[in-house]
């Protein structure tokens, strides 16, 4: 699965991420974008300090690399108390949980990343230390068994995932705030790669702002990693500016094209249309056509395809729609299928 690997490479490797930690959002101010999203946490925090007490739980969800790690941070710095990081599968029995929840101290935030990925028991016994800051405790085995409440001090989890759907209802109701991030507008990632080159030292034109801006699908992740290669390669092939007529060169070499898809994207969509017709076609036949994760299928590709229009999802399957056909340079077929013209 070359390409299910391709796509988790836009998660860092170490040494990426020791330049994006420092690279990243360190206030409010430089972190860009999410008006809404911020808006709503500001208020959140504001009141919450006022009354002085913790946050409520907050769930933010959405596809990778949009910032949920990030601006937990910043939550945990604004409302100035320690953030624990851990993730759902990392925590594997009740008692992981038990022994993460009873260290922590009045207010601090419980940061559980890919919390999709709880177990069951786990989850269950989560849901009384949301609601009533308590733990349950089963002491002993059999008839004797019995139940020890333990009182926790008041905290806050803010849970991550890319996945919310499968997330079940129960947890996520206990969330009182709830976020999705949604894809950046090229401004606002042209703010962030402005930011960033001028963190790197690296010397950059507006066009080629622009360009890494146009290709990043949306994700600030992308647009940061966009930006280290391609000095990379005008550190290599001239004196180490990013200008206009390198840029271009740069990006074609990373294979990325001109609206940001890379070769899993346009294999993707290729399967749609010219193996199924342009579709619709059930998820599980493209992800064996394409030899692809299904959870990578919809939490990686399929967001950007919707976002930019070049795909629908509809009852009966995953439709390529004629931008995606104009794209690819594919003739649409002569009697379009009704679906694809909606
Ligand atoms: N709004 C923003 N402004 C500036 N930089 C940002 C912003 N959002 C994200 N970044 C940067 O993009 C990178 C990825 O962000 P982050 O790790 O928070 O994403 P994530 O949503 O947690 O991703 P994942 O789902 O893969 O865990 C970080 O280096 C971060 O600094
Ligand atoms: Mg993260």
């Amino acid at each position: 699965m070359a390409d299910k690997n391709d796509k988790q490479k836009e998660k860092e490797t170490p040494e990426e991420e020791v330049l994006f930690t420092s690279l990243r959002a360190s206030s409010w101010d430089d972190f860009h974008g999410q008006k809404q999203v911020k808006q709503s946490l500001h208020i959140a925090i504001t009141a919450a300090k006022k009354r002085k007490e913790s946050i409520e739980h907050i769930l933010l969800y959405g596809p990778p690399g949009l910032g949920k790690t990030t601006l937990s941070h910043l939550i945990a710095k604004e409302m100035n108390v320690n953030i624990r990081v851990t993730s759902g599968p990392a925590i594997e029995r009740a008692g992981d949980l038990a022994s993460i929840l009873t260290n922590l101290e009045k207010g601090d935030i419980l940061f559980i990343d890919e919390i999709h990925r709880l177990n069951k028991v786990v989850e269950e016994t989560l849901y009384p230390a949301m609601e009533d800051y308590a733990l349950d405790i089963v002491i002993g085995k059999g008839p004797s068994a019995r139940t020890l409440r333990l009182d926790l001090p008041q905290f806050t989890i803010i849970g991550a995932t890319t996945r919310i759907g499968l997330m079940s209802a129960p947890l996520r109701d206990r969330f009182g705030v709830v976020h999705r991030l949604s894809f950046y507008e090229p401004k606002d990632l042209e703010e962030i790669i402005k930011k960033a080159a001028k963190k790197l030292k690296v010397p950059i034109d507006t066009e080629s702002i622009l360009e890494i801006a146009k290709r990043a699908r949306g994700t600030p992740r992308i647009a940061l990693k966009l930006l280290k290669r391609a000095r990379d390669f005008v550190q290599v092939k001239s004196d180490g500016k990013l200008v206009k007529n390198l840029i271009s060169q740069a990006l074609d070499l990373l294979e990325v094209d001109e609206v940001g898809l890379d070769s899993s994207d346009t294999r993707y969509l290729k399967a749609i249309i010219q193996k199924h017709a342009g579709g619709p076609v059930g998820i599980e036949t493209i992800a064996s056509t394409i030899s692809e994760d299904i959870g990578t299928i919809e939490e990686v590709i399929e967001p950007y395809l919707m976002q930019i229009g070049f795909l629908k999802k509809t009852a009966r399957g995953r439709t390529a729609t004629p931008q995606a056909f104009r794209h690819l340079k594919i003739d649409l077929p002569k009697t379009p299928k009704q679906d694809r013209l909606i």
